[in-house]
């Protein structure tokens, strides 16, 4: 069995998770690579049993190299294939979320989706320097983006879901893809 992990970063937060999901598979017995998207070749992608797609929220959704790595799925031929999303992003009301997306463009490429979408929330930097500060706005968010920083704990929630992932998959008996078998879908937190 096996797996990619395949995420974009900026700051290296969404990395960081990626790497805890791949640990979590690997764990679990899925033979799993780790790749940015930019260095993906969609004609590959149909190695892979499962494909996991992460990055970070940007305006309320996926950024844009995620947006363009996901607009180039559209000719491969990945119906029936196990699938799940994730992001980071802050825990806000107008805050928004790369994961919904991702995982409605793995859904339409005809993927199943083992495990809902799941969010790494970062947490806004210590104002260790006042708004006053900064040469204007534009310097103010840069600094901002760039000293937020993973929630605690989020790593190991991603490993757990690796890990869960990986178990459920590899209790199946494959093929069940594509069949009339009942597809597994896997709840958050299950064992
Ligand atoms: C241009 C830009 C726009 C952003 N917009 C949002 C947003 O709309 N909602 C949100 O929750 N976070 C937003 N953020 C914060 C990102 O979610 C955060 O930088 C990202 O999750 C960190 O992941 P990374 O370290 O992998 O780049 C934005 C960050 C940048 C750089």
């Amino acid at each position: 069995m096996r797996a990619l992990v395949a995420y974009h970063t900026l700051y290296g937060n969404t990395e960081r998770i990626a790497r805890a999901l791949g640990a979590g598979l690997g764990t679990a017995g899925i033979e799993t690579v780790m790749a940015k998207v930019d260095d993906v070749v969609v004609g590959s992608l149909e190695r892979y049993d499962l494909v996991c797609i992460g990055g970070p929220t940007h305006y309320r959704t996926a950024s844009e190299a995620m947006q363009s790595f996901l607009d180039s799925l559209a000719g491969a031929s990945l119906s029936g294939k196990a699938a799940m999303a994730f992001d980071t992003r802050r825990d806000a009301p107008l805050a928004g979320g790369a994961a919904g997306h991702i995982e409605s463009v793995l859904r339409k490429c005809g993927m199943l989706i083992v495990r809902r979408a799941q969010s790494g929330i970062m947490l806004e930097p210590e104002l260790s320097r006042k708004k006053e500060d900064f040469i204007d706005k534009a310097e103010w968010k840069e600094w901002r983006h760039k000293n937020e920083r993973l929630q605690e704990g989020e790593e190991v929630e991603f490993e757990l879901t690796g890990f869960q992932v990986g178990r459920k998959l590899m209790g199946c008996s494959f093929p069940p893809w594509g069949t009339n078998m009942p597809i597994p879908v896997l709840s958050q937190g299950a064992d």
